[in-house]
């Protein structure tokens, strides 16, 4: 008879469900893996190479650029509806020395700080919804940190991540508020907008070249800066309305550019494969970095899906591959002068309810204008690195399940010969009951405290575990069951 508590069970019973999904049952790896779909020519990444990904949990997230000098929010040219030739002031010292110069960019200060803090992969905006980017742009219309204070900040970045043997990914914004033609595509309809443009015929054409400064930076990023590991696309949508997807008549997203598209990118500025066909946005990320993880913000179907912002985590483990991104600084996601820091058990709670649901966290800093990440974010953060020394065994390397987690309580991780409780503060007392555990456990400890813990196996399998010290770590209180299969007859 089938034991409805039991971890196969459950899976089995999600998979039916997962079918739905278009996601299908993995028997060999115990996971529910997706069916891969092929959207726009380019098919989602396989298990294996997600696999890196499903490993590392936790990434850290970087906004910088020119919005660090107001120090307002990565959002500031657009609230405070600033035209883009007074924008770039921020990129030169106006005579009072308060500029976007980057003196004190070390990178290698930056993958220290990740690293101490137990984080595994980078992602670095290489350009904002402002359109500055941070790396050799030869676009005519582009607006680099090269031309301003002559440093190819991209490259220094890139450079530093690999050397700390640290996963390299690239946040890149479509979107660009340079350009009145972003509200107005077609030049027929402009959108209402913080600049007050109107509809103009000569739109179509600045939207053209918006497009084609793209394409030139999309092609320059990954054809020099590459390979990356991990790409956070940030808005294929038109006029900050409508979604992605609805955008991509556009910007043309998938493997190929239709050579009859109404805003053609010149030849100068395009890749091709080797027919001499012109490349989309993912023909050109795939062509430079096969394996590079992408989540679904351009409007292609995307390898992950992506949840923002600070909405706490509930439901059930997801079956699919996904990542939250949040900011440790909760003003803005770009530096910002007004300092609201999460506390270090939000910041455990975030990471545990997002890790037993099968998901990876991305945590945002915003460094300042010299390029300097506060050393309050790097201590608070470092303390989360501490108790990953300790603990990490129940976060890296695992995955979330095999059962659902009871929101704000407590969850389940697991890897092979091992399960581990996350307890967290919402979750009262000493003393936990497993599900069925369908394995013979051999022994069981806190994590954090390296302490043995008592229990005793009831008959169906469940584990009652007692004494447990819930003062030694209480934002997450980590059970660790190690277990061996039984011999079956
Ligand atoms: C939103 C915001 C943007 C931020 C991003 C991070 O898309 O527009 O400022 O970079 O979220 O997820």
């Amino acid at each position: 008879m089938s034991n409805h508590n039991s971890p196969r069970h459950i899976q089995k019973t999600t998979c039916k469900i997962l079918a739905a999904f278009g996601l299908l049952w993995h028997s060999s790896t115990g996971f529910c893996a997706r069916q891969l779909t092929n959207d726009l020519g380019i098919v989602q990444q396989d298990d294996t190479t997600m696999q890196w990904f499903m490993d590392a949990k936790f990434g850290m997230f970087i906004h910088w650029g020119l919005y660090a000098v107001p120090a307002k929010g990565e959002w500031f040219m657009e609230n405070h509806h600033m035209p883009p030739e007074e924008y770039r002031k921020f990129a030169a010292d106006q005579g009072d020395g308060i500029y976007f110069d980057a003196k004190d960019f070390d990178p290698a200060a930056w993958t220290k700080i990740a690293k101490n803090s137990g984080i595994k992969y980078m992602c670095l905006t290489a350009r904002h919804h402002d359109g500055f980017a941070l790396f050799d742009s030869r676009h005519p219309s582009a607006f680099t940190s090269l031309q301003t204070i002559h440093r190819d900040l991209y490259a220094e970045y890139t450079k530093a991540c690999r050397e700390a043997g640290l996963k390299v990914g690239l946040y890149y914004s479509p979107i660009n508020w340079r350009y009145p033609g972003y509200y107005d595509v077609r030049g027929t309809n402009c959108a209402t907008n913080t600049w007050h443009y109107q509809t103009d015929p000569a739109h179509k054409e600045n939207a053209r070249l918006m497009k084609e400064e793209v394409y030139e930076q999309v092609r320059t990023l990954f054809k020099n800066y590459g390979p990356f590991d991990y790409v956070f696309w940030d808005g294929g949508w038109l006029a900050q309305q409508g979604t992605d997807r609805a955008a991509m008549f556009f910007w043309e997203p998938g493997k190929y550019r239709d050579p009859h598209n109404p805003w053609p990118v010149a030849d100068a500025y395009s890749d091709f494969d080797d027919s001499g066909k012109a490349l989309g946005l993912m023909g050109i990320a795939r062509k430079y970095s096969p394996h590079v993880i992408v989540n679904r913000r351009c409007g292609w179907i995307g390898d992950i899906a992506d949840e923002e912002g600070s909405k706490p985590v509930t439901g059930p483990v997801r079956p699919f591959y996904w990542e939250k991104c949040l900011n440790l600084n909760k003003s803005s996601w770009g530096y910002n002068g007004h300092q609201n820091l999460m506390t270090y058990d939000e910041i455990i709670r975030f990471l545990v309810e997002v890790v037993v649901r099968n998901g990876n966290l991305l945590l945002n800093f915003g460094p300042d204008r010299h390029g300097v990440i506060p050393a309050s974010h790097a201590a608070l953060t470092k303390r989360v690195g501490n108790w990953l020394a300790a603990a990490g065994d129940s976060i890296y390397g695992s995955r979330g399940g095999p059962w659902n987690p009871v929101d704000g309580q407590y969850g389940f991780t697991y890897k092979p010969g091992k399960y581990f409780v996350h307890l967290l503060p919402g979750y009262q007392g000493t003393e936990f009951t497993t599900p069925v555990i369908p394995e013979k456990a051999t022994g069981c400890r806190d994590l954090f405290t390296g302490k043995k813990l008592k229990y005793t196996v009831a008959k169906d399998g469940s584990l009652h575990i007692t004494g447990l010290n819930r003062n030694a770590h209480p934002a997450d209180t980590v059970i660790m069951i190690q277990v061996k299969a039984m011999n079956k007859k």
